[in-house]
């Protein structure tokens, strides 16, 4: 009312925002913004504030950052910690103080546009407050224009050249290490120059990449614009989820995710897989599904074949007692100028009669790297072959696109042993020879992390491996149950 009744009037939208930040209907004092006190209390009843901004417990961490005045900040903190959270509300209280341009830009970004949608876009309309939006926000943008002359915008950074163009006042980067290294100096840094803008760098670590690089860069630095914010999810995270993380996820992989360290990966990618893998024979099981998995190759072809075992395994009269594990049965491996059908054609002859459900995983590329000898893409070959021999109980549970490296290894390794040293992989020894000598033999080039795939014959059965478990048993689970308040 306030302003739709002061804009008729003719005035200015700037000095509106100042009358209305000094009137005694706005009581706004946006210091105030965060961890809710007994006045904003009082603000969110007089409806002020949104009832998004709900009550966060206090943590002096997240509290600084809320607060920092550096200009350059790196938040490299654990999963589900309430870095997100804490940006958001700075960004839009960054947002809605703003009186010093009319063409202010405050951009939430993320890696993709479907994440950054998912991330911010519902969240910032719910804590932005009605009163101050100009109109209605843009959908097709995912842009909010505030009275004061401030828009707040939702951008995924796949498509970098979407951030350039006006001046950037304040941006938001989330999901940092999972960006493209060039983003930040490329696209975004001179954008910030007009206004002197300011950035937020947040996310859990990823290895020793680029977030890595600035997070030192920013520690070491003499340059008092950039400031480092962290602290572990056990800050904030029920302790029970905590539990549960490790004992779901291998070393690496909880002190990267939950401790927010920037671990470094070297050696053997399989750094978890031990004689304890190993330890039990394991036997096809005819009545239980059937799970294949593929990685296309010419030299060579290969296929791991698994089953999902109970945690009481019954072998030759003595009984295995744990968790449910992925028992990997078998293995595929045509050493030179192997073929699809060749691969599948095996398959067939080991397992042809199987009478349970039989499911396909594996490279959603369908061999890009090509077995080009034969006609048709590897997957249409797999369905040609395979469904005729096993009819209605053959699926494809292939995604659209693959998940990164990093994210199969470290879903491996969590099943390999865990934290509190789970075992949820196991491999027949005698039915496994070459996965076992992958599993053994994979190097990572660096401390990046990445594969070494310089031997032409490693890695392929592992990677088979990873679509299976990446797929299943992701290592994150993104609906962890919070303790609110
Ligand atoms: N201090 C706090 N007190 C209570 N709840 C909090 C606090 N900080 C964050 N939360 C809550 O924790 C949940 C997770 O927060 P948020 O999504 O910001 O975490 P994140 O670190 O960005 O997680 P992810 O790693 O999944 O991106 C949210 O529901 C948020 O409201
Ligand atoms: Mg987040």
């Amino acid at each position: 009312m306030f302003f739709r009744e002061r804009m008729s009037e003719g005035m200015d939208v700037g000095q509106l925002l100042r009358e209305y930040l000094n009137s005694p209907e706005s009581s706004l004092n946006i210091n105030d913004y965060s961890f809710r006190t007994q006045r904003e209390e009082e603000l969110k009843s007089s409806s002020v504030l949104t009832t998004r901004w709900h009550k966060l417990r206090h943590h002096s961490i997240q509290q600084s950052f809320l607060n920092s005045i550096y200009r350059f900040n790196v938040v490299p903190s654990g999963r589900r910690s309430g870095k997100t959270e804490i940006a958001k509300r700075r960004l839009v209280r960054k947002a809605v103080k703003n009186k010093k341009y009319s063409n202010a830009r405050f951009v939430a970004s993320a890696p993709t546009h479907l994440q950054a949608k998912r991330i911010f876009w519902d969240d910032l309309k719910k804590l932005v407050p009605k009163k101050l939006l100009l109109c209605r926000p843009s959908e097709s943008e995912l842009s909010l224009f505030l009275v004061n002359g401030s828009e707040i915008q939702v951008v995924g950074l796949d498509v970098p050249e979407r951030i350039e163009g006006n001046p950037i006042t304040h941006i938001l980067l989330d999901e940092y290490g999972n960006m493209k290294p060039s983003v930040w100096e490329e696209h975004i840094r001179a954008g910030l120059s007009d206004h002197k803008g300011t950035a937020d760098f947040i996310g859990v670590p990823e290895g020793r990449n680029h977030y890595h690089d600035l997070y030192v860069d920013a520690q070491n630095s003499a340059n008092e614009e950039w400031s480092t914010f962290e602290w572990p999810s056990s800050d904030i995270l029920d302790p029970d989820e905590i539990k549960s993380a490790r004992s779901l996820l291998d070393p690496i992989t909880y002190l990267q995710e939950y401790e927010a360290q920037f671990v470094s990966f070297q050696g053997a990618a399989y750094y978890q897989f031990s004689e304890e893998n190993v330890k039990y024979p394991l036997q096809y099981q005819p009545h239980k599904p059937l799970i294949i998995c593929f990685d296309f190759n010419v030299s060579p072809g290969v296929a791991v074949i698994a089953q999902e075992f109970e945690g009481n395994y019954q072998y030759n009269g003595d009984s295995l007692v744990g968790p449910p594990f992925t028992g990997i049965i078998g293995e595929v491996y045509i050493r030179d100028n192997s073929t699809t059908p060749r691969v599948c054609n095996k398959i067939v002859d080991k397992y042809g009669n199987h009478k349970e459900r039989v499911v396909c995983y594996g490279d959603s590329t369908g061999g890009a790297r090509g077995t080009a000898k034969v006609s048709g893409s590897d997957w249409d070959l797999v369905e040609k072959i395979l469904r005729p021999v096993f009819g209605h109980n053959f699926r494809l549970n292939v995604p659209r696109a693959n998940p990164r490296e990093r994210v199969r290894i470290n879903a491996v390794n969590s099943r390999l042993q865990s934290v509190d040293k789970h075992i949820r992989l196991r491999l027949d020894q005698k039915s496994t020879p070459n996965l076992i000598r992958d599993l053994e033999g994979v190097r990572l080039k660096d401390e990046t992390g990445e594969i070494d795939k310089s031997d032409l014959k490693l890695t392929h059965l592992t990677d088979a491996l990873g679509y299976y478990v990446a797929r299943e048993f992701p290592t994150i689970e993104r609906k962890i149950k919070m303790e609110q308040f």
